[in-house]
C-alpha cells in the first residue's frame, strides 16, 4: 500500500497543476480526465455564447445521439423547436425513441438526406453542427441550399474539431476527423455567410458563428 503513496503523490500534483490557462494553449488535463466530454467540450460556456432565447427554433445538423438536444431543448423552452437532423438510420431510431422517453414535446427528430437537412423553409433561427462539418459532403453547396431554411437574421454555428490540439485531447482525436478553421471560414464565405464571430476557448475545436451575408444588421440576431 505504501509503495501507491509516492504514485499518488505524482498524480495528484500533475492532474492539479497543468494547464487551467485560457484557450487553447493549455488544457485541464483532471477536467478532462475526469469528466470524459464534458472535460472539453465545455457545453455550459457554448450554451451561454449561444444566447439562446424562449422560443427560438435551432436546427442541429448532424445531431449524434443527441449530446446537445437536451440542452437545446432547455434552453428555446415550450415555445421554441429544437430540430435534431441526423442520416443515419438506426440513430434516427434512438433519437425518437430517447426523444419520446424523456418528454421532449418541442424536439423534432428529422431523417434528413445528405444533401439536404429536410428543414422547414424559413424556419430556423439558429444552425448548429458540432462535429459533423467535416462530414458533409459539398458543403458549399449544402450551405447554400441552406438559406431558405434560415429566417431573416439566423446565425449557423460551427463546432469542429480543430487539427492543432494539444494533450492529452489530441490523444483522442481521430485523425482526419476535422476541418482547418480558415476552411470553415473560406467555405462559408462561398456559401454567401459572413462570420460574425469566432471563440477560442475550446481545446479541441474551432468554434465559428455566421450570418447571411445579405442579413442586415437590424435581423441578424433579431431575437437577441
Ligand atoms: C461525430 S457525430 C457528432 C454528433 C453530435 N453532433 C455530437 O456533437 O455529439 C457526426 C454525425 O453527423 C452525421 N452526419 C454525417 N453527414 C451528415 C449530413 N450530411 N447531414 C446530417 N448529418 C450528417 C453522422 O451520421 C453523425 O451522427
Amino acid at each position: 500500500m505504501i509503495k501507491f503513496v509516492p504514485l499518488f503523490l505524482w498524480l495528484t500534483i500533475v492532474l492539479t497543476s497543468v494547464g487551467c490557462g485560457g484557450g487553447l494553449a493549455k488544457v485541464d488535463v483532471a477536467r478532462v480526465i475526469t469528466s470524459g466530454r464534458d472535460g472539453w467540450q465545455h457545453p455550459e460556456r457554448v450554451m451561454e455564447v449561444l444566447d439562446l432565447r424562449p422560443g427560438d427554433r435551432v436546427a442541429e445538423i448532424g445531431a449524434g445521439s443527441g449530446y446537445w438536444i437536451a440542452r437545446l431543448a432547455e434552453a428555446v423552452g415550450p415555445t421554441g423547436r429544437v430540430y435534431a437532423v441526423e442520416v443515419e438510420p438506426g440513430l434516427v431510431g434512438a433519437l425518437e425513441e430517447w426523444v419520446a422517453h424523456e418528454g421532449f414535446d418541442n424536439v423534432e427528430v428529422v431523417y434528413g438526406a445528405y444533401d439536404d437537412p429536410g428543414l422547414p423553409d424559413g424556419a430556423i433561427d439558429v444552425a448548429m453542427t458540432c462535429l459533423t462539418y467535416h462530414h458533409i459532403e459539398d458543403r458549399v453547396v449544402y450551405f447554400r441550399r441552406l438559406h431558405a431554411d434560415l429566417s431573416p437574421g439566423a446565425r449557423i454555428v460551427h463546432l469542429d474539431d480543430r487539427p492543432d490540439a494539444p494533450a492529452p485531447i489530441s490523444w483522442f482525436q481521430s485523425s482526419g476527423h476535422w476541418t482547418e478553421p480558415a476552411l470553415i471560414a473560406s467555405e462559408m464565405r462561398e456559401a454567401g455567410y459572413v462570420r460574425v464571430a469566432a471563440y477560442d476557448f475550446l481545446p479541441a475545436q474551432s468554434f465559428q458563428v455566421f450570418a447571411l451575408e445579405d442579413a442586415s444588421p437590424d435581423t441578424f440576431g433579431a431575437s437577441r
